[in-house]
């Protein structure tokens, strides 16, 4: 498919999906100013459902995973996973995958729109030794090399070439080994969990990423059979089996969205009961959104959050986790806007992560950027504007401060938020949100 073109699919549950990036894009009409209130669903995480996925190239027996969200990436990863060889049905929230004959290539049409098709190439060295996968390339928020990745496969025995934009690897059975990764990626840790799942003896992965996302593919490879041990931690062990039987596992909640339907309690200054969240996983977040006065508190019938004082300001640096996660950045930030006095950010993750900042500017924020921090001084009010999504995060921050302002908001270029956010609008206007989508 060309760039800049736009097709919407008709997917098994009979949902519509906005499924490519283009011309004929969707956008949110959002008039602000309306506190929500109710309860809120939290869909199935994406960051744990793609590699989940993604291992299911592992395994050679059939495998269903549930609690699947119905995003724009995870038909992506299906369609993938589908034309390396394996069957992968979505019905409600829930995938098939039938084991077939594997091949090799993952093409870049389908890479390009989503980076976490890298996720096969692990799965597919330690499986049939043979990987033709598009290199990623640059996006919206950085660089985002795949060094790490590359470093640690060939640590295990494959070898790789760059050819036509293509990584081409190669190998016999993958051997067990030590890896110490550079800096905590969390792609890294996942290529390399998978591929150690089928090698050969003992794989210990060093200052490995700690996310709950990869403590969940961790989790889902032992239903199948994997051997790992300390996966949360920074050292994970993995003994390697030759094969990983049947079963089926459900994907965790989100916590970014759920992090974010935090904020559009507190931005709203309504209250929002979250059903089936995360909220261990979000200790730093919630700390985070206390310190501006935000209270959220754990019930039986969900995780309440609500702000019944006005907002202050606070600092935040993003980090691997445990620390603030650089996916909450942009929407915390649409926070501090409204906030009485100061606050800063700084992004330590991703080099080109403040896009959201010149959209918040043009509702009325007062944000300074210099390099890899922002420097935000509150507003008493927003005013809605068009605004323009440039990267998933961005565009969650941009629907939260339209929640916000006074008047109207259109946010344009959502196939961002469909990557990551099942049916916001549908989850917001039961809440009171005044929100629609909008053909252009
Ligand atoms: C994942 C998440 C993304 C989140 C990010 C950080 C998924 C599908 N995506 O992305 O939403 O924002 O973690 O929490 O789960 N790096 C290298 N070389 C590598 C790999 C990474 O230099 O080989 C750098 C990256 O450029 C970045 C940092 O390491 O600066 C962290 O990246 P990483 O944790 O790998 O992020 P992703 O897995 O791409």
């Amino acid at each position: 498919m060309l760039q800049g073109t736009f097709d919407k699919e008709q997917r098994s549950s009979g949902q519509t999906i906005i499924s490519c990036s283009g011309e004929d894009m969707d956008k949110l009409v959002i008039e602000g100013g309306v506190p929500l209130t109710g309860g809120i669903d939290i869909s199935g995480s994406k960051n744990a459902a793609l590699p989940i996925l993604f291992a299911c190239i592992l395994l050679s027996k059939p495998f269903t995973v549930t609690n699947v969200p119905n995003l724009r990436d995870i038909h992506t990863t299906i369609k993938l996973l589908n034309m390396l060889g394996c069957t992968c049905t979505y019905s409600e929230h829930c995938v098939q995958v039938e084991p077939g004959d594997l091949l090799p290539e993952a093409p870049y049409d389908l890479v390009r729109t989503m980076r976490a098709s890298v996720l096969c190439l692990g799965p597919l060295l330690a499986r049939i030794g043979r990987a033709r996968v598009a290199l990623p390339g640059g996006c919206a928020i950085g660089a985002r090399p795949v060094d790490q990745h590359l470093k640690g496969l060939e640590l295990m025995g494959a070898s790789f070439q760059l050819e036509e934009g293509y990584i081409i690897g190669r190998c016999r059975r993958l051997k067990g080994t030590h890896i110490t990764f550079d800096m905590p990626t969390v792609g890294g840790t996942e290529n390399l969990l998978m591929a150690a799942s089928l090698a050969e003896g003992e794989t210990v992965l060093k200052n490995a990423a700690r996310e709950p996302e990869i403590v969940d593919l961790a989790n889902f490879l032992r239903t199948c059979g994997a051997k790992i041990e300390g996966h949360g931690t920074s050292v994970i062990h993995i003994q390697g089996v030759t094969s990983l039987s049947d079963g089926q596992y459900a994907v965790m909640p989100d916590r970014i969205e759920a992090g974010t339907f935090m904020v559009a309690a507190g931005i709203t200054g309504g209250e929002l009961l979250l059903h089936n969240c995360p909220f261990q996983e979000l200790e730093s977040v919630v700390r985070k959104l206390n310190s501006m006065g935000m209270e959220i508190n754990e019930t039986p019938e969900g995780v309440l959050a609500r702000c019944a004082v006005p907002l202050r300001g606070t600092d935040v640096k993003t980090q691997p986790y445990p620390g603030f996660p650089t996916d909450m950045q942009a929407q915390i930030m649409a926070l501090m806007c409204l906030a009485d006095g100061a606050s800063v950010v700084e992004e330590s993750i991703f080099e080109n992560r403040f896009m959201h900042v010149l959209e918040l500017m043009r509702m009325g924020a007062q944000i300074k950027v210099s390099g890899h921090t922002a420097m935000v001084r509150g507003v008493q009010k927003l005013t809605g504007a068009p605004v323009m999504a440039s990267d998933l995060r961005a565009s969650a921050s941009l629907v939260l401060a339209g929640l916000a302002a006074q008047g109207v908001t259109e946010v344009r270029r959502i196939y961002h938020l469909d990557r990551g956010y099942e049916h916001i609008e549908h989850k917001l206007t039961a809440v009171g949100a005044r929100i629609q989508r909008v053909q252009e």
